[in-house]
């Protein structure tokens, strides 16, 4: 039981209150909620991860200073390794800049930490979004933003130092990646509205910000770390590349409009096209096209656990042609036409592998006590040999 306590990733629940008040609509700062924070993220760990020189890019390595994003050939250099020479970043042009009061952010970072991936999964299962995960480094007082909103819900974790975010009362409705959403950071500065509450986060600490509220970060000590969460939702618009080819397909989508066409005709062709519409949308397959998106929506996330393939030995699975068959108290192996006669030593096991969709032989060991080791073998040897088990 204790070990299962240590190993959550959050020392509560996510209540009633949370997604009531809060979830979509409100920002809030939950203390202390993040177990073993330190083993998930530290100045230590980030240095091995910038380390791993060869996962970086222009697309997952940004460098800000005061609000401006530094031009990726300011820190990187032509580097070699196995794939070829790529442009880097440099230790020491990065290490330079930071030493002035650059801002690092490593973007998909839970792509390269089994613990940052562990609670991507949480989230993900929490709010059914898709996850994606930024890491925040930086120096004090150096904001890296300024007001702005995101266009996903965030779950920011601080796991270094401490940082002062700001939050704005103005929520934008439901903004997305597209340019009619993209305001300069003159007019984000009059949208954000008032300042309603300064929150100081500390390591352990979560603040959830729902998508479009204005907020910004400062940084109020060298070298606070933060990864920010975005959680994107399924929406109607997302619908719309799924259902594209069902308005293909459908003849009047299809036709031409006459090109001198009366406005009393082209009001009839508006009002059949709203119906052909209504017709594709409301049905049942569209239904289970809806119903397919939504739970596909958040990313695999999918773990190697090699560990346990070592420790479960080789695997061997059962051919699905070959049938076990009993008669006059005689086992047969059938495939096809092709009948075998199992030797009575082996009867018990072969049925035993019969009843499993695969086996090894530390599983066969533990079944058969009785049954010696090199027998076990012998028979699993024979079985491949006849090409029941692969
Ligand atoms: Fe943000």
């Amino acid at each position: 039981m204790e070990l299962e306590l240590s190993n959550k990733i959050f020392r509560e629940d996510f209540d009633h209150n949370f997604f009531s008040n809060h979830f979509g609509k409100q920002y809030l700062h939950k203390k202390n909620l993040v177990n073993n924070f330190d083993e998930i993220v530290s100045l230590e760990i980030l240095d091995d991860l910038l380390s791993k020189t060869n996962i970086w890019n222009n697309y997952n390595f940004i460098m800000m200073l005061d609000q401006k994003k530094i031009s990726y050939n300011d820190y990187s250099s032509l580097s070699f390794d196995i794939t070829g020479s790529n442009n880097r970043p440099n230790v020491n042009k990065v290490q330079k800049l930071v030493s002035k009061g650059a801002s690092i952010i490593l973007n998909d970072i839970e792509k390269y930490n089994s613990n940052l991936l562990r609670v991507a999964d949480e989230l993900q299962k929490l709010t059914h979004g898709r996850c994606q995960g930024n890491l925040y480094f930086s120096m004090a007082s150096h904001q890296a933003f300024g007001p702005h909103f995101d266009l996903h819900d965030v779950f920011a974790i601080h796991f270094e130092g401490k940082k002062i975010w700001n939050i704005y009362e103005n929520i934008e409705n439901s903004p997305i990646n597209h340019p009619a959403f993209r305001i300069p950071p003159e007019e984000r500065v009059q949208r954000a509205g008032k300042l309603i509450d300064q929150v100081t986060l500390n390591p352990g600490d979560l603040l959830y910000i729902p998508r479009g509220q204005y907020h910004d970060a400062l940084a109020s000590e060298d070298g606070a770390i933060h990864v920010a969460f975005g959680l994107t939702y399924f929406k109607p618009i997302d619908l719309m590349s799924s259902i594209w080819e069902k308005f293909i397909l459908n003849q009047f989508m299809r036709n031409d409009i006459k090109q001198n066409s009366s406005k009393e005709e082209l009001k009839i062709i508006l009002s059949k096209f709203s119906k052909e519409i209504g017709n594709i949308i409301e049905t049942d397959e569209t239904l289970g096209i809806l119903e397919n998106n939504l739970k596909n929506w958040p990313y695999p996330i999918e773990e190697y656990s090699i560990k346990n393939l070592v420790l479960e030995g080789t695997r061997y699975d059962l051919s699905k042609t070959v049938k076990f068959h009993k008669r006059d108290n005689k086992s047969f192996l059938i495939s096809g036409s092709n009948e075998v006669l199992v030797p009575s030593k082996f009867e018990k096991i072969t049925e035993f592998i019969f009843s499993k969709q695969y086996i090894t032989e530390k599983l066969l060991m533990s079944e058969f006590k009785d049954i010696s080791r090199k027998e076990i073998i012998e028979c699993i040897n024979n079985l491949k040999n006849m090409k029941v088990l692969y």
